[in-house]
């Protein structure tokens, strides 16, 4: 049984996990494998700004406080996700109008409300998402089109403001196989920290695929990351086995041994880094079945550590026999 061996009692740093709150109910077949291989969780969605805060003067909490109250109750530790990120937005806040001081303002009330209701209970937080295109350049998002470059610097501002105590981070993806975009974000965050900000880490989303980025890419990423003095979190990792979206794709055991020797090696690397600067790897899901993959690209995928029957895959397996 899955109770018998736990994944993270194998590092010595944290081991988290994203979920949705309906896994977390006693009878639900993800709550076991939550409880038992990870002390670390994320709301996939819970957080995110058109579910907590759907209307100008309206917050939403109950989904997210699910989240925070099974992990209390279970020892783990929470990572909060996400508070300002131009994706899956409300309506209101998309169509927001006002000068550069009330966009401000707004961006304040957002953060401030979420961070200070939950301080002391969110360890951190990505307090920026995905800013930056491939190329380097910063993302001309809502934030950047109604408040400048400088939405960024406010946004880790007011987030340390609302809980001095929660590490904040920058996260985004894609930074192994683009160096223009690890540098743009490298070279933003030190500048930023240097001037004083409360910039604790970074995140490098790790949607990563059997074939690419390489191994080399990979640590490479990870040790200018922590060269910078910054914490390191391995966020969002799944390692997709179907990278050329074939429809004629059939699984076979090649395929999950090869995304194993990939779980492997970035857990390995990891491991390697100084203690300082090590806050977690955190697996974007729980099983196939419940992976955004498939839906988002449309296709056929196995990305995850469980298979839809909950069975745990060669990839758990290498990850346990360290
Ligand atoms: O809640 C609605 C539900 O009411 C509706 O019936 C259903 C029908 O499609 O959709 C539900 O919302 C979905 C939501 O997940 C919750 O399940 C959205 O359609 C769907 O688009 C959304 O996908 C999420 C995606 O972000 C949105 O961009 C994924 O679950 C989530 O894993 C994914 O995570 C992002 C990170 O936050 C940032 N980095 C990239 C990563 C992958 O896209």
């Amino acid at each position: 049984a899955i109770e018998n061996q736990s994944l993270y009692q194998h590092y010595d740093f944290p081991v988290g996990v994203a979920i949705e709150p309906y896994q977390t109910a006693f009878f639900n077949e993800n709550e076991p494998i939550i409880r038992t291989q990870f002390d670390r969780l994320t709301a996939s969605n819970r957080f995110k700004a058109d579910f907590i805060h759907p209307e100008e003067n309206t917050f939403f909490w109950t989904q997210a406080d699910l989240i925070i109250e099974y992990a209390e109750a279970n020892n783990k530790s929470v990572h909060g996700h996400t508070l300002i990120w131009h994706e899956q937005l409300p309506t209101w806040m998309e169509n927001f109008k006002g000068n550069r001081n009330e966009w401000e303002e707004m961006m304040k009330k957002h953060i401030t409300t979420i961070a200070s209701r939950y301080k002391g209970k969110v360890k951190a937080w990505d307090v920026v998402n995905e800013a930056f295109l491939e190329d380097g350049t910063l993302r001309p998002n809502i934030w950047y089109k109604n408040m400048g470059s400088s939405y960024i610097e406010k946004a880790f501002q007011y987030a340390h403001e609302a809980d001095p105590g929660a590490l904040l981070f920058y996260n985004d993806f894609n930074l192994a196989l683009r160096p223009a975009k690890r540098k743009a974000a490298l070279d933003l965050m030190k500048q930023l920290k240097f001037k004083g900000l409360p910039i604790h880490g970074i995140g490098m989303q790790s949607h990563i695929a059997i074939s690419y980025p390489s191994e080399l890419d990979l640590a490479l990423a990870m040790k200018e990351i922590t060269d910078a003095g910054f914490k390191l979190h391995i966020s969002e990792l799944d390692v997709a086995v179907n990278g050329n979206s074939s429809s004629s794709f059939k699984l076979n055991s090649e395929l999950l041994q090869r995304q194993a020797k990939r779980y492997k090696f970035v857990f390995e690397n990891y491991s390697k880094l100084e203690k300082q600067y090590q806050y977690g790897i955190t697996i974007w899901g729980i099983n196939d079945g419940e992976s955004w993959i498939p839906g988002y690209f449309n296709r056929e995928d196995y990305p995850l550590l469980f298979d839809e029957t909950f069975s745990p895959k060669p990839a758990y397996c290498a990850l346990i026999n360290n």
